[in-house]
């Protein structure tokens, strides 16, 4: 076991409200000892003739043992500064460098069922492309005694934004998501030996 591990939380967000599950993810994930979480944010800046282009942004997520991912749903599917970092994932799919690693994802959309399932199922498959390890929300929606997952996704966080404002059940959905990814990290995140083989 690991004594320390570390969950990036990789988002892409506009008007801000995408950061905002982003900044919650994070603080649930650093709730849980001995995972340091962190944030990547996703720039337009980074974006050079189409391609993602953040080499040191990259190299840390990739350092990582969980990485949950965030963008809003724009047009039914995640936005294009996150496809364009999507893409540039490609080199680490060769290589199989993010296999094994812990995943799950979060996204909102200013309609209550604006197509974001679409988007959760995007970043799922971005994940299953690395060979990583899914993680959904095992809070039956509709049935949590605090009222967090709302909306009743159990892939990943769906959220709603009213008048461009945050849920606080949608808040408190986030945070509980970065808890879990982080306490999976604490228990199933493998060592890479040396033959490239894992041991528990
Ligand atoms: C280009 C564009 C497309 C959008 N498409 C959708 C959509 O398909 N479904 C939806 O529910 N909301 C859609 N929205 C609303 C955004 O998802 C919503 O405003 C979200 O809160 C923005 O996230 P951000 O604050 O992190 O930028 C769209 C917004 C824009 C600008």
């Amino acid at each position: 076991m690991k004594t320390q591990t570390s969950v990036a939380v990789v988002y892409h967000s506009v008007t801000g409200t995408t950061a905002g599950l982003a900044e919650a993810t994070l603080r649930g994930a650093n709730q849980i000892d001995g995972v340091r979480a962190f944030p990547v944010r996703i720039e337009g800046g980074d974006i050079h003739e189409g391609r993602y282009r953040n080499a040191s942004a990259l190299k840390a997520m990739g350092e990582a043992d969980a990485i949950i991912f965030g963008s809003p749903t724009f047009m039914g599917s995640v936005s294009a500064q996150f496809k364009a970092f999507a893409d540039a994932t490609s080199e680490f799919w060769f290589q199989r460098h993010w296999a094994g690693k812990l995943a799950a994802g979060f996204t909102i959309g200013n309609n209550p069922s604006g197509d974001q399932l679409n988007t959760i199922q995007y970043l799922n498959i971005l994940a299953n492309q690395h060979g990583m390890l899914w993680v959904g929300i095992d809070l039956p929606g509709g049935f949590d005694p605090e009222g967090r997952n709302r909306l009743g996704a159990q892939s990943g966080l769906i959220a709603h934004a009213r008048d461009g404002m945050l849920d606080p059940a949608d808040i408190a959905t986030a945070s509980y998501l970065g808890s879990r990814v982080a306490a999976l990290s604490r228990r199933f995140v493998p060592e890479r030996v040396e033959n490239g083989s894992y041991s528990l």
